[in-house]
Formats: structure tokens, sequence, C-alpha cells
């Protein structure tokens, strides 16, 4: 019987969500809220925001939708397997309190001192002079992070005191992030690639994904302002299965074990940032949905069918499907908008996305877009995420390198060293 299936959100990740359950055989109607330029042409976009949690349950009780996927924090944060799950609607996405390991960096930092996953040393504060009195201590370089959701600008990478004492001047003093930096979490600064990880669970099993590695400044060479994520590469060559292993027995299983017996069992997709720094394996952060644009690589290397994974996953039944993936390597090189993650205009039309898609190896998802009158324009900071699959890293970067060359619009950005350090490292 076809599955009709609602997907939540409206980036790049959605359309590679969208794009993936599309080939299931199994697939019968596909909505995406609100969806993006590129989701209409997968299903039908439903004009309800992602975080209107209670009218998304109306929605997909009218419809009788059969499963419920979740791509951003702010519904999980909010609540929406909870609020799903109350009206029996199936829904794959772990429950609010489970979310907090996101949500709350307050949360997840005490969580992972008490579990004993390895984290950088920190401090949790309310009162803006203890924290000032913390950071004059500890000196710089020191990392100031506002507790909650803050669309990935809640964290200060301070080289110096002055910068810290600014950081927190921010957050606590004129509350740039208002409730999000209620609580601060200020802590060790470490050095080192980074890595994300993804692992699959239901709340009794769970299922590695192989390494990715996201890009989060904006200028080459790892310069200027965090974005949420503009470039990724999957696997990392340069991380071996010991390694791999490692990540699984120190962060991974430890996570869920303790999860489950704090009586939060997680289900859904847990995504621990890591930094591999000269003082062994840290957590950076944990998230717990699928990274963008990380998902977009890891929605061209699955060779599985998504949608019985995400069912196994809400049914509780992950032990009893396996989970394969192609050989080779993925990336997916995020196009902005000029001037994003600051200020930036919207609203221009962009062309070529389809002689982009003539390139092997090549899928172009769409993020911040829009469809209007029969042309796709631009209307967010991360416009397209230009995916690429080949035998190498090395040949998916060329060819995704190449698709780019073919899409225009005004005040296109891109960072043209996309993985060129793990080409180096491998
Ligand atoms: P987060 O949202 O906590 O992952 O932080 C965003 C980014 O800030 C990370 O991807 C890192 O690049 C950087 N960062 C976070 N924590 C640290 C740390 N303790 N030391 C150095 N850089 C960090
Ligand atoms: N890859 C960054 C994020 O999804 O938070």
């Amino acid at each position: 019987m076809a599955t009709d299936v609602l997907i939540v959100g409206s980036g790049g990740r959605e359309h590679a969500l969208a794009w993936k359950l599309r080939q299931s055989p199994r697939i019968g109607k596909l909505y995406i809220a609100p969806g993006n330029g590129g989701t209409r042409e997968l299903g039908e976009n439903v004009p309800i925001a992602a975080t209107m949690v209670e009218k998304l349950a109306d929605f997909a009780q009218l419809k009788s939708i059969d499963l419920t996927v979740v791509g951003p924090e702010d519904p999980l944060a909010l609540g929406i397997v909870d609020v799903f799950q109350k009206r029996g609607l199936r829904i794959f996405g772990p429950s609010q309190a489970a979310a907090q390991i996101e949500s709350s960096k307050a949360f997840s930092k005490q969580f992972m001192q008490e579990a004993g996953i390895p984290t950088a040393e920190f401090g949790v504060f309310t009162d803006y002079k203890k924290a000032l009195k913390y950071v004059r201590e500890k000196g710089a370089p020191i990392v100031v992070k506002a507790s909650g959701l803050a669309l990935g600008k809640g964290v200060y990478v301070c080289g110096t005191l002055p910068e810290a004492e600014a950081a927190l001047k921010d957050i606590m003093y004129d509350q740039i992030f208002k409730d999000a930096g209620a609580q601060v979490v200020i802590e060790e600064f470490l050095d080192g690639p980074e890595v994300s990880i993804h692992a699959i669970s239901d709340g009794k099993d769970y299922k590695m994904f192989p390494s990715s590695q996201d890009h989060k400044a904006i200028g080459e060479g790892d310069t200027g302002k965090n974005t949420g994520g503009i470039g990724t590469i999957a696997p990392l060559p340069w991380i071996t299965p010991a390694v791999m292993a490692e990540i699984e027995e120190k962060v991974v299983k430890p996570t869920f074990v303790a999860l489950a017996a704090y009586g939060v069992a997680f289900s859904g997709i847990l995504y621990p940032g890591l930094m591999i720094s000269s003082k062994g394996i840290k957590v950076l952060e944990f998230n717990s949905r699928f990274g963008g644009p990380e998902c977009e690589s890891y929605m061209r290397l699955m060779k599985s069918d998504l949608l019985d994974l995400l069912e196994a996953c809400v049914d509780g039944k992950l032990a009893k499907i396996s989970l394969e993936w192609n050989p080779g390597y993925a990336c997916n090189i995020v196009l902005c908008a000029q001037g994003y993650p600051d200020e930036y205009e919207k609203g221009f039309p962009i062309t070529g996305i389809e002689d982009a898609n003539q390139i092997p190896g090549v899928v172009v998802f769409q993020a911040g877009t829009t469809y209007v009158d029969g042309i796709v324009k631009t209307s967010g900071g991360r416009v397209l995420g230009v995916s690429a699959v080949g035998d190498t890293l090395k040949e998916a970067l060329k060819q995704a390198y190449k698709a780019i060359d073919l899409i225009h619009y005004e005040g296109k950005y891109f960072r043209r060293d996309i993985g060129t350090k793990s080409l180096s490292r491998s």
C-alpha cells in the first residue's frame, strides 16, 4: 500500500529527503510544509510554517498522513513529536525531552559530564558578573555560547579576552538572543578538524552513518563568520574504521544508553559535532536531527530505501533492517546570497539548474528559493546545494564545481575550497 508522507521544513535538507523518498516504490503522496522552489517538483508544498506544530498535526489528520518526517530543530524543541504521538500520528524524530540534547547546551554539557562523554571543559552561568569573572580567570582563547537555539549564531570563538567580554555583553547584558541566552556555556577552546557523525535510533537499537564534514565559516580557508553550514563531504577519506569505532564506543553508544537511563530514550537522528583535537575526540555539540547540508550528501550515498529506514525506526524495528551505502564519495556545495550570513537581498531569478543537473553525478537541491510565475527566485541566504557523487572525492568535487559554473543569479557566492583539506590529507 502506498505511504503518504509529510516532510516538515524548507531547506536543502528537506529537498534531499523528498528526493530520496520519491525513489521508494512504496511512496504515495508527498507533502512538504512549507517546502521551497525545488520540493514543489517532487510533491505538494503546503503553506504551514515548520513551527506551527498544532496546524501541522491538523493537516496530518485531515490528509490521513502515514508518516511525518521532521527536518529542522525548532519544531522538535517545540514538542512536535509529542503533539503528533498524542494524536496517534506516526512521526520520525525525538521527543521534546530527548531533543533537549540540542535545544539546551547547558543540558547537553551537563549530560555529557555525567555520562562520561568526552567534551571541552566548561562552566554554565546565568549571572553576568560570575560569567565575566570566569572568563577573566580562564583567559583567551575561550568559547562563549548562548545555551538555547540561535540559528547557529550563538557561538563566539574568542581569540582575546576583550572578545570574550564583548560576547558576554551581547548575550547576557544586551540579550541579543533573548531567552536563548538566559544561560551561557563558557568552554575551553579546542583545535583540530571537525567531523559530523550521524546515527539513527529507534530508542532501542541504532545504526551508524558514514562520517561527514561540514564547512561552517563563510570565507575560504575557514575565515570569517560562522554560517549554518555551506559545504559538506562524505565520507571523510582520512577517518579510518578504527577511528569510527572509537567514536561509536566513546560517543554514540554511551549517549543512547545514558539518554535511555535518563528516561528520555532517543528516537530519530543523533548528530554529534566532534572535534578530533590534540586531546582526543571531543563532542562540540549534539544535534537531534539531520545536519544541513550533511543530509544532502548522505541522501546521495544511501543505497537503502529511506522510507523503509524511517518507518522501521518509528515502529521500533530498526534491528530488523539493513542500512546500506553506495561506494564512493559525495559532496554538497552551498551557493549563497551575497552578504550571507549577514544581510542579503532576495528575489533574484536563478537560471541554469536544469543544465547543472545534466552534469554526470550531479543533483541540485534547492534551499532558499521560491517559485513565482514560472521562475525560481532566491529567497534565503543559503540558496542552492549542488551535490555530486564520484568514485573519488576529487571526482565528486570536480563535477559539483563544473555544475556550479552553469548556475547564475545576482550575488552568487560559494567557497571554492570545500573538501580541499581532506584531499591533501588523504
Ligand atoms: P556549536 O554550535 O557548539 O557546534 O559551535 C559552532 C562552531 O563553533 C563549531 O562548529 C566550531 O567550529 C566552533 N566551536 C564550538 N565549540 C568550540 C570549542 N570548544 N573550541 C573551538 N571551536 C569551537
Ligand atoms: N551542519 C550544521 C547543522 O546542521 O547544524
